[in-house]
């Protein structure tokens, strides 16, 4: 039917939907965060302590995330987008969502592929796949950093996810441990009588919420499911 209101769905995803691509998720057995220490790399007070480790360590992470593919779950979030109005909201910092053809992603987190100036918050640019060193400056003269978001830094990106959460029909959480913070919190702004479906083999928990239908299954297998489902019920 045309002149209709597409009912909304706002998409909450982490590092479990990019598992499937060959990326390690951080709190897995296994995942990334074991080589190295989350708070070393990881964090403004890291950076400060030793910029070489951090920058060394995101052009290795930027370097694998640009050569992976989308997969199956990335694709069908695409797929949503012929029966609804979506925004997928990713703690990711790889762009494949993007990749898959996603058309409103707004990354929480940062992306990998961009860097910025650690003195002049305006002077952002994308370097693809390219590496930065120490010494690397913005024309100001400040170092160049990641444009991500660490430990103990603000998450500018949150009050526009909690706008789309607010405003959603249906919440899919897909491949989040929700241990980190704001993130984790923003099921919680979605309105009363809002369905929440949650993709992942080991379901995360989400306190004080009652509408959630957890389905265990990775991103590749569940996501494709789901989505098949939300289109039949549409139709
Ligand atoms: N499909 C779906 N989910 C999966 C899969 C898969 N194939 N494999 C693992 N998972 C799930 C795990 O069960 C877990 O719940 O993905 C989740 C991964 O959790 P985390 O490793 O904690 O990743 P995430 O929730 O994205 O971390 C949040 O923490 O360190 C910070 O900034 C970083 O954005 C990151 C944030």
């Amino acid at each position: 039917m045309t002149g209709m209101k597409r009912q909304k769905i706002a998409v909450l995803t982490g590092a479990g939907i990019s598992a499937e691509s060959g990326l390690k998720t951080f709190r897995d057995s296994g995942g990334l965060w074991e080589g190295y220490d989350v708070m070393e790399v990881a964090s403004i007070d890291g950076w400060y302590r030793n910029k070489e480790r951090v920058l060394e360590f995101y052009n290795i992470r930027r370097k694998q995330a640009w050569q992976a593919q989308p997969n199956a779950g990335h694709r069908a979030l695409v797929d949503l987008e012929q029966a609804f109005d979506v925004v997928v909201i990713t703690q990711n910092v790889d762009n494949l969502h993007e990749k898959a053809g996603s058309s409103q992603v707004v990354h929480l987190h940062g992306e990998l592929s961009k860097v910025k100036s650690s003195i002049d918050e305006s002077y952002v640019i994308d370097i693809a796949d390219g590496q930065i060193s120490l010494g690397d400056t913005c024309p100001k003269g400040g170092q160049l950093r990641p444009d991500v978001v660490w430990f103990g830094e603000m998450v500018p990106m949150m009050e526009v996810a909690a706008q789309h959460v607010e405003e959603c029909d249906i919440l899919l959480i897909i491949g989040t441990s929700l241990m980190v913070y704001p993130a984790a919190g923003l099921a919680h702004q979605t309105r009363p009588g809002t369905k929440i479906y949650v993709v992942d083999p080991s379901s995360p928990e989400i306190f004080g919420l009652t509408d959630v239908e957890f389905i265990t299954e990775t991103a590749a297998k569940g996501t494709p499911a789901l989505v098949k489902r939300l289109m039949n019920m549409k139709a």
